[in-house]
Order: structure tokens, then C-alpha cells, then sequence
């Protein structure tokens, strides 16, 4: 079992190694440079950086070389930093602050922010295929399969789904399978493609991929809620975001539907059945316990 000290250690350990590895993933040379200084401005302002630490601590779990999943980790951060850069954007969320900085379309305006995004987006597939093909360990089956998860786990089915009805739910009376609907997709899919990757390539089994599914859903679900209590009851200093916007867009949230104290009760024993799955796996001694803590307690 990993102390809260060490834990602490391990998260800047590893927000390290994979911020190392951000920019030299990204294109330069041939690359407009507004277009350039806009990409690296959001994808190194900081960030808890969990999806690709989700994607080591699977390959760390089970025994595998935690380089190996470093290309896709990066695609990860990739595709998840241009859905902040979308999702700040005027057309939908008209945020000012993401990650203790201005948003992207306040420093680069809109039409280079929504450029920055797509070319994020489209760089992660193309660092995936490129970096993987000369690693001697990781098979083209392994790579294709890599692909075809993100790019379902990140598209219309997934994330970028997720998105259309959370804006389409503004101002509605939600029921709990809708909210759950949104927070799966837009927050949920994101985190389940780092464990499943993490999985393809740490050549997991089937029964130990089930359970990774598991743990990835029940983090998903509960890393939303956290984020909907924060929106709430959380410091914008600490955030690096505002706060109160939820309401004020008359978002239905799980403390908007459930109250803040049976939020919190549904996130506790979502944490719980994430650590089950892991006991399940065997990999309870992972640092994926400590990071299923980490999301319930997170303040920022
Ligand atoms: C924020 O994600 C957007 C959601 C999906 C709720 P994070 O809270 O992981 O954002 P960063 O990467 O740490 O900035
Ligand atoms: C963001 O959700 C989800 C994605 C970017 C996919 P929210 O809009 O609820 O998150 P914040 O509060 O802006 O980070
Ligand atoms: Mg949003
Ligand atoms: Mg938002």
C-alpha cells in the first residue's frame, strides 16, 4: 500500500515524465507558429495530467515497462486538452479561466483556438501510429487496437457525445439516467480509454481488462461528480477555474439533482466499487488504489 507522503511523490514523479515527453510529441517544424505557441500554450498549462498517469499505473500494475505507454499517454493528454480548448469556447461554455490561465480563445482568439483544438485532436492519432512503429515491442495489432479505442472512446459515441447532450441538457429538467448518460460520455470515456489502452498494452487478460473497465467506470462517474461538488463548493484560486457556473448556466449537476450530501455518498461508494474491480484484477496493491482516492479527494 503506497502512504499519502509517497503518493504525493509518485503523482509529481510522473506528472514530470509525462510533461517531458508533451513537446517533443508535438509537430514544429512546417507548423504555422500562432497555431504552434497556441497548442503547447494549453497543453503545458498545467493540469493534474490523470488520464496519461492512468495509462503508466496500468502498465506499472502489471509488471510492464512504463515507457512503453508513454505515446499513448501523450495522445490522451492531447485529445483531452483540445476538448478544455472547445469546451471553453464561447459557442459552449464562454469560460475566461482553465488551468490558472487564460483560455486559449482569450489569448489566441476563437478561430486559432478552435484551430489548435482540431490539430490536437488530429496529432494524437498520427503520434500513436508514428511513435508506436518503432517500438519493437508493441505489435500493429496492439497499435490498431490503441486507435480504434481512443477514436471511439473520444468521438461521437463517447466524449464528443457526451458534450452535445450536456449542452442540449442546459436549462432542462434531467432525470438521473440522463445526467449519468452525460457524465459517462463527456468525462467517463476519456479516463475508461486510458485503463483500456493501459491494458492493450500491458497485453492484460480479458478478465483483468473487465475489471479495468470496471474501475475506469466507476472513476469516470465519480471524477464528475467531484468536479460538479467543486463547481460548487471549491476555491476558483485552487481550481484554476471558476466556479458557480454551473448554476448560473442552470446545468443539471448531480448536486443540482441529488443535494451536495448524497453526492458525495454516491461518490464514496463509487470509489468503493472501483477498488473492488481491482481486488478482482489482483492489482489492489497499485497505485491505482491511491489514484481512485485521489479523485474523490481531489480539491483542484
Ligand atoms: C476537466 O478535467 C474537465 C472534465 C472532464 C471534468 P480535469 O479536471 O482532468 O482537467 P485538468 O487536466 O486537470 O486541467
Ligand atoms: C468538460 O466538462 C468535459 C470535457 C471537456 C470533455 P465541464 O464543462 O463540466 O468541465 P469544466 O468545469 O469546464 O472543466
Ligand atoms: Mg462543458
Ligand atoms: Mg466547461
Amino acid at each position: 500500500m503506497i502512504a499519502v507522503d509517497t503518493f504525493q511523490t509518485y503523482l509529481q514523479n510522473k506528472i514530470a515524465y509525462i510533461e517531458e515527453n508533451l513537446i517533443p510529441a508535438l509537430e514544429k517544424q512546417g507548423v504555422p507558429s500562432s497555431l504552434y505557441e497556441s497548442m503547447k500554450y494549453s497543453l503545458m498549462a498545467g493540469g493534474k495530467r490523470l488520464r496519461p498517469m492512468l495509462v503508466l499505473a496500468v502498465l506499472e500494475a502489471l509488471d510492464k515497462p512504463i515507457e512503453r505507454g508513454i505515446p499513448f499517454a501523450v495522445a490522451l493528454e492531447m485529445i483531452h486538452t483540445y476538448s478544455l480548448i472547445h469546451d471553453d469556447l464561447p459557442a459552449m461554455d464562454d469560460d475566461d479561466l482553465r488551468r490558472g490561465k487564460p483560455t486559449n480563445h482569450k489569448v489566441y482568439g476563437e478561430a486559432t483556438a478552435i484551430l489548435a483544438g482540431d490539430a490536437l485532436l488530429t496529432r494524437a492519432f498520427s503520434h500513436i501510429a508514428e511513435a508506436y512503429q518503432v517500438h519493437s515491442d508493441v505489435s500493429p495489432a496492439t497499435i490498431v487496437g490503441l486507435i480504434a479505442e481512443l477514436g471511439k472512446r473520444a468521438g461521437a459515441k463517447g466524449m464528443v457525445g457526451g458534450q452535445m447532450a450536456d449542452i442540449e441538457g442546459e436549462t432542462k429538467q434531467l432525470n438521473l439516467e440522463q445526467l449519468e448518460f452525460i457524465h459517462q460520455h463527456k468525462t467517463g470515456d476519456l479516463l475508461i480509454a486510458a485503463l483500456r489502452g493501459g491494458g492493450y498494452l500491458a497485453e492484460a487478460s480479458e478478465a483483468q481488462m473487465d475489471a479495468l473497465t470496471r474501475y475506469g467506470v466507476c472513476i469516470g462517474l465519480a471524477f464528475q461528480i467531484q468536479d460538479d461538488i467543486l463547481n460548487v463548493e471549491g476555491d476558483a484560486a485552487e481550481l484554476g477555474k471558476a466556479v458557480g457556473s454551473d448554476a448560473d448556466r442552470q446545468k443539471a449537476t448531480y448536486p443540482s439533482l441529488l443535494g451536495l450530501a448524497e453526492s458525495k455518498a454516491r461518490l464514496v461508494s463509487l470509489i468503493e466499487e472501483a477498488k473492488k474491480a481491482l481486488v478482482d484484477a489482483g492489482i489492489e496493491h497499485s497505485a491505482l488504489s491511491p489514484l481512485a482516492d485521489y479523485v474523490r479527494n481531489r480539491n483542484k
